[in-house]
């Protein structure tokens, strides 16, 4: 083996090894547990369990604090998941919502054509079509081996699977509808542009945001929750006047990648990446993604598309109804053109929890994980422990806990050693201890521990709550 294979061999397993090591903090701490494990699991799927919601939530109002609430420009929506089946139609879904895949004849083990032909043949096939997929492995299926069964020669001819999941709606047979759970948010949205103009007093430019789930049957979903069927989106169509588009895309990459600094990302593991020509969907004038570098490598995080006036367009036509904008400055008509930063919430989770969780002293008896979240994000804000059970100090504990969980979470622990109470905090990523001990018998005050430095100072217990909400910023 070469030294650089070697290293490259060792650098791969240690980023497998972090991801592990994130996967199994998720499922011990209560963040992410496997989907339906009690049943032997439903692959792909996961639940969120307590900390996990509530970091969730988290992301969740911070981003709508700074699309929505934070802005005159900006309102929210929630549309429906299952939409009128023409509407995906209209968005191009239903037609070239697809992915190339190929299937095993021996063990049926299904793999996307593409990424197989990237992985397997060592050439960029990103980018290939259909037809040049098919020739690809027409050539070269004698010598591909199934990673699956190990077989060679087994692979079908690579062919077009949509994404959409489609169900039926109503329950008289043959009565019923085809219609799809949304791939997407964003057209929740612009099947409503007339009436969020009619109903609001916005005046382009002007964006709708909305946070929801969506689905897309995956041909290979891994790498934790980073590729899931089911997901969440964070998305906010920015309807702008045409010839604006260039410097709104500008604003709103800038806005996006300076909110990911805000909630605490770190700089070096973030950066920009323009799509090619080659890569840019139909719709799209330009697109650029915010990559997060996870354990496993560079990963989508956010993409930011110029969608040019396509889906207004679209839907005026299939609907047949008027969306076009009157300009109230000179009565001119015209269909906005449209900016859509598009997040995905579990992967944001997921390289909110990879950037946080870290080692301190490996190795030694010193050795403490601590998941360095920012305040904000943190789902507990604060652990109240007495140092002992005894002695009236779980009592001053209670009280403690019970004026300061009117203000924000936090979490009560009264037993056991005490530093694995605060080895569990850190864990969670809970920025403050409390200890109740002795002296505050006497004098009404506590130990104030920060997570990031250990440091402690003691404080009146009056003083608790401005001084949290203050040093949370909450
Ligand atoms: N409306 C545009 C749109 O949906 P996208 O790039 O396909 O664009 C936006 O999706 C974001 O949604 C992605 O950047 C990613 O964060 C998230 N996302 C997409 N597919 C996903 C999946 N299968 N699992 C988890 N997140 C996903």
């Amino acid at each position: 083996m070469t030294e650089d294979r070697k290293d490259s061999g060792q650098k791969k397993q240690k980023t497998e090894d972090a991801l592990k090591e994130v996967v199994a903090l998720a499922k011990r701490r209560g963040f992410v547990f496997p989907g339906s494990e009690i049943y032997g699991g439903l692959s792909n799927t996961f639940d969120y369990g307590p900390y996990g919601v509530e970091l969730m939530r988290n992301l969740k109002s911070e981003w709508w604090r700074a699309f929505v609430h934070n802005r005159s420009d900006v309102v929210g929506l929630d549309s429906s998941i299952m939409l009128h089946p023409e509407v995906w139609v209209a968005s191009g879904h239903v037609n070239s919502f697809n992915d190339p895949l190929i299937d095993c004849k021996n063990c049926r083990a299904r793999f996307r054509a593409d990424q197989f032909a990237e992985e397997h043949l060592e050439r960029s096939a990103a980018n290939l079509g259909l037809e040049e997929l098919t020739a690809l492995f027409a050539e070269k299926n004698a010598e591909l081996k199934c990673p699956s069964c190990g077989k060679s020669g087994t692979f079908t001819e690579p062919r077009q699977f949509n994404l959409m999941f489609s169900t039926r709606m109503g329950s008289l047979s043959g009565q019923d509808q085809q219609v799809y759970l949304r791939p997407e948010t964003a057209q929740g949205i612009f099947i409503n542009f007339r009436n969020v103009v009619d109903s609001c007093r916005v005046r382009v430019p002007f964006g709708v945001a909305q946070i929801g789930k969506s689905f897309r049957n995956e041909i290979i979903a891994r790498q934790f929750i980073f590729r899931t069927r089911e997901f969440e989106q964070l998305e906010m169509e920015f309807f702008c006047k045409p010839g604006t588009q260039k410097e709104w895309f500008e604003y709103w990459t800038n806005f996006c990648m300076d909110w990911l600094y805000g909630i605490g990302l770190s700089k070096e593991n973030l950066r920009m990446r323009a799509h090619e020509e080659s890569e840019l969907s139909f719709y799209s004038e330009g697109t650029s993604d915010i990559e997060y570098q996870y354990p496993f490598g560079w990963g989508e995080i956010w993409g930011i598309a110029s969608r040019t006036d396509y889906d207004l367009k679209q839907h005026a036509a299939h609907s047949r109804k008027n969306l076009e904008y009157t300009d109230p400055e000179d009565n001119s008509k015209y269909l906005p053109y449209v900016v859509e930063p598009a997040l995905g919430l579990n992967r944001l989770l997921l390289a909110v929890l990879c950037d946080a969780y870290s080692v301190e002293n490996p190795g030694t008896k010193e050795q403490r994980t601590v998941l360095r979240l920012h305040p904000r994000l943190a789902p507990v804000k604060a652990g109240i422990f007495p140092l002992q059970k005894k002695d009236g100090l779980p009592e001053i504990a209670q009280e403690i806990y019970n004026r300061l969980s009117t203000l924000f979470p936090v979490d009560l622990d009264i037993s056991g050693h005490i530093g694995k109470r605060y080895y569990r905090q850190d864990e969670l990523g809970t920025p403050f201890c409390i200890t109740v001990d002795y002296e505050t018998k006497e004098n009404r005050t506590v130990t104030v521990r920060e997570r990031d430095s250990t440091n402690q100072q003691r404080v009146a217990i009056d003083e608790l709550p401005a001084l949290l909400a203050n040093k949370l910023s909450v």
